[in-house]
């Protein structure tokens, strides 16, 4: 019989404290003996790595339709090249951002389509939804302005700009597309991300303990 890891999803909007949540959590899993495949969208797959550069410079005027398929090509590569192959040897996958993004960014942010994303979600991936999303939910401004201090300290160019340049409306209806997804998926958890990363960690980790067993 298939070995069947666990695959959990993280999904926010910028600054939402995504990336130290997931190193936190790695750090968990491993005193648990675990092994973990750690991966994020766009960009887990070699083919990827080269589309995330084309989809995050800013520079490049990229239509939506054509920005939407750039990641649902990223996704379905990613799929069956690494988070399926992972999930198959007994992995937990921890993705940094996956199907939610493109309902909340390209759907609610952009204005396209919610059904027929859902269906173009379902070709890219062959059906495959995540175990479980957490959810890090916080203002809009407030997560923009530690994404712009984060891109200070990092040095970070305008490459890494194309969302975070967007009105903080845009910001705004993401964040509330997050929520409308979260409501209709019992695989959705979420969490109050205005408080500091050691609350925001400990509550994931109560979830995780008492929603999964690990021998
Ligand atoms: P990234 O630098 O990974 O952002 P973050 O650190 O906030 O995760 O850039 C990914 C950007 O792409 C982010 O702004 C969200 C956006 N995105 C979409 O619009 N649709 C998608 O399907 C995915 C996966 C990401």
């Amino acid at each position: 019989m298939d070995k069947k890891g666990l695959f959990i999803s993280f999904e926010g909007v910028e600054g939402a404290g995504k990336t130290t949540l997931i190193k936190k959590l790695v750090g968990f899993f491993t005193d648990k003996k675990q092994d973990i495949f750690l991966t994020r969208e766009p960009g887990g797959s070699e083919l990827g790595k080269k589309l995330r550069a084309i989809i995050l410079n800013a520079e490049e005027k990229i239509y939506p339709s054509a920005e939407l398929f750039l990641f649902l090509a990223d996704r379905a590569q990613h799929v069956e090249e690494c988070i399926k192959p992972a999930l198959k040897a007994g992995k937990i996958v921890l993705c940094d951002r996956f199907i939610d993004s493109t309902l909340a960014y390209q759907g609610y942010g952009r204005g396209m389509d919610i059904e027929q994303l859902i269906m173009l979600n379902t070709l890219a991936t062959n059906g495959l939804e995540p175990d479980l999303t957490l959810l890090l939910d916080l203002p809009p401004q407030m997560g923009l302005e530690r994404a712009k201090t984060r891109n200070i300290a990092q040095n970070l160019t305008i490459d890494e700009g194309r969302f975070e340049a967007e009105a903080l409306q845009f910001h705004q209806k993401i964040r509330e597309g997050f929520l409308t997804l979260a409501k209709q998926k019992k695989r959705f958890f979420v969490i109050n991300a205005e408080q500091n990363a050691e609350e925001v960690f400990y509550i994931v980790k109560q979830h995780i303990e008492k929603s999964f067993k690990f021998e």
